[in-house]
């Protein structure tokens, strides 16, 4: 049976966790992208099959994922969740994700935080995942796919704590430089639509969500963090760098 994958990739990092794991389970059946701020309500029913994932943003999860997950509904769906980190850490996200789930009717039977290279300073965990990486994903799913077996569906349970930490972004926005060319692209690809429509070089700090998706995409590699701001991840994540992670799996 074919899986239903819901999820959130700014820089396309979860994306491919996400893709790989149902790929393993028998591939793709619908896809939610959480990213679309045009997102229509949706349902899953109770004999359906759905992986949700998102990145991890200071412990959390986006607020966005919290937001646009009020447009999907489960009936008592038993979902398979993943969270996606840059090798710092996970802290609060994959329960907060699991308990947003719950609210929304689904029960999460499997959980994994992955870690993949880290999209404000992509030096930091470049190489994941790994080759490795992706054989335990390939195992987790083989084992999360048995829990559809189980008659009793319980939710799993999972590292982190009530309430969940505190976070707000980094009070900034990505710069442009005059390597623009006013392609447009990362208007049209901007979760929030926080690039204003005609002019690229601003953004609106208020809707900007610092996904990095804008970053990553441009073709002309036009746009980044301003260098301040750079430095100041890059020595705040400079201890964690060095650091291998170890994927963890809950079920
Ligand atoms: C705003 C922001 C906050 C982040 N916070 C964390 C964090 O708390 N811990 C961590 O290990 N990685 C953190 N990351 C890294 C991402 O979780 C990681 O790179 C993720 O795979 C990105 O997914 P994506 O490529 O699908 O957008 C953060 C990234 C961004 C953009």
């Amino acid at each position: 049976m074919r899986f239903s994958i819901v999820f959130f990739s700014a820089a396309g990092h979860t994306l491919k966790v996400i893709r790989h794991v149902a790929e393993q389970m028998g591939g793709v059946d619908r896809t939610v992208d959480l990213s679309n701020p045009f997102l229509k309500e949706c349902t899953f029913g109770k004999d359906e099959r759905v992986i949700i994932a998102c990145p991890v943003y200071g412990g959390r999860i986006p607020g966005l994922v919290v937001e646009r997950l009020r447009k999907v509904t489960f009936e008592s769906t038993r979902v398979i969740t993943l969270v996606t980190y840059g090798n710092r850490a996970y802290e609060d996200a994959l329960l907060e994700l699991n308990d947003t789930i719950l609210v929304r009717g689904g029960i999460p039977i499997a959980s994994a935080a992955v870690v993949t290279q880290h999209s404000m300073v992509p030096t930091v965990a470049a190489n994941r995942p790994t080759e490795i990486d992706f054989q335990n994903l390939s195992v987790f799913a083989r084992f999360a796919l048995q829990k559809y077996d189980d008659m009793h569906a319980v939710p799993v349970e999972v590292s982190g704590n009530r309430p969940y930490r505190a976070w707000s972004k980094m009070p900034v926005t990505p710069v442009v430089s005059g390597k623009c060319v006013r392609c447009g692209m990362c208007i049209q690809r901007c979760p929030t639509m926080a690039i204003w429509i005609t002019d690229p070089k601003k953004t609106d700090p208020s809707k900007c969500i610092l996904c990095m998706r804008c970053v990553a995409m441009c073709p002309q590699g036009a746009r980044s963090l301003p260098p301040a701001a750079q430095q100041a991840i890059e020595k705040k994540l400079a201890p964690v760098a060095k650091l291998t992670r170890e994927n963890e799996f809950f079920f």
